[in-house]
């Protein structure tokens, strides 16, 4: 079984997909980190985002040990990883790593902004989270204030959309819901109601098959 979620930033992708995983004792894999991982290399390497050998490089030599590091949910390096990310080679240097973690036993939640589009376009079930702009905006802002950040909601909103924009808007693995996608809005929902709601989408999709 593979659940696909996908949708913009900030939208409770992330949160959805370790809460569905948790629930179903799949793995789960936030795809989001690795393109924060190779943005969060080439920062630290001093290098010039659009360079694409070095991107691949980094890309090359991601370590998922590395993975856990606080610094990747930073704004700027998120900010950093949608330009890494609009670059063909790195995505396709990515695509097998997430493509063998969804295929490993007993099942998978991967969460991104491709999963059900493009690396897992045969996946059981797919959930397009979003949420209004602003809600997504309050949220990023209160976590960054939690973990000790000086985090002003109008900067936060004006990079959520900034970002995605450009992610709608590449010619790569645009952001955008795969056709079978089933739309969850959680604007006016708590998590829980959020994992309640997307329970009973995997349900549906598992008695229809
Ligand atoms: O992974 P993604 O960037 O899409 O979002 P997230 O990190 O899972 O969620 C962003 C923030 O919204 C987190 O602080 C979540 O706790 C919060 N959230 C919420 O308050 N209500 C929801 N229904 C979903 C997420
Ligand atoms: O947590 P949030 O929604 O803010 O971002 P994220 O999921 O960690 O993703 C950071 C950036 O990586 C996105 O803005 C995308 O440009 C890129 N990304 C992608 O291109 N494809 C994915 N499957 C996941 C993330």
């Amino acid at each position: 079984m593979i659940i696909a979620i996908d949708g913009p930033a900030a939208s409770g992708k992330g949160t959805l997909g370790k809460r569905l995983a948790h629930h179903y004792g799949y793995r789960h894999l936030d795809t989001g980190v690795i393109y924060r991982a190779v943005a969060y290399a080439m920062i630290e390497a001093g290098a010039d985002l659009s360079d694409k050998v070095l991107a691949v490089a980094a890309a090359l030599e991601l370590d998922p040990e590395k993975f856990g590091n606080p610094i990747l949910k930073t704004q700027r390096v998120g900010d950093a990883a949608s330009v890494v990310s609009a670059i063909p080679e790195v995505r396709e240097v990515l695509v097998n790593f997430q493509r063998q973690f969804a295929a490993d036993p007993p099942g998978a939640v991967l969460d991104g902004r491709d999963i059900g589009t493009v690396i897992c376009p045969n996946a059981d079930v797919k959930i397009f989270v979003v949420a209004d702009p602003r809600v997504r905006a309050r949220r990023r802002t209160l976590e960054a204030r939690a973990r000790g950040e000086d985090a002003d909601e109008e900067a936060v909103l004006a990079d959520i959309l900034k970002r995605d924009d450009r992610d709608k808007n590449r010619a790569i693995a645009p952001l955008r819901p795969a056709a079978d996608a089933h739309t969850l809005d959680n604007s006016n929902l708590d998590i829980e109601a959020g994992v309640r709601a997307a329970i009973a989408i995997v349900e549906a999709a598992r008695a229809r098959r």
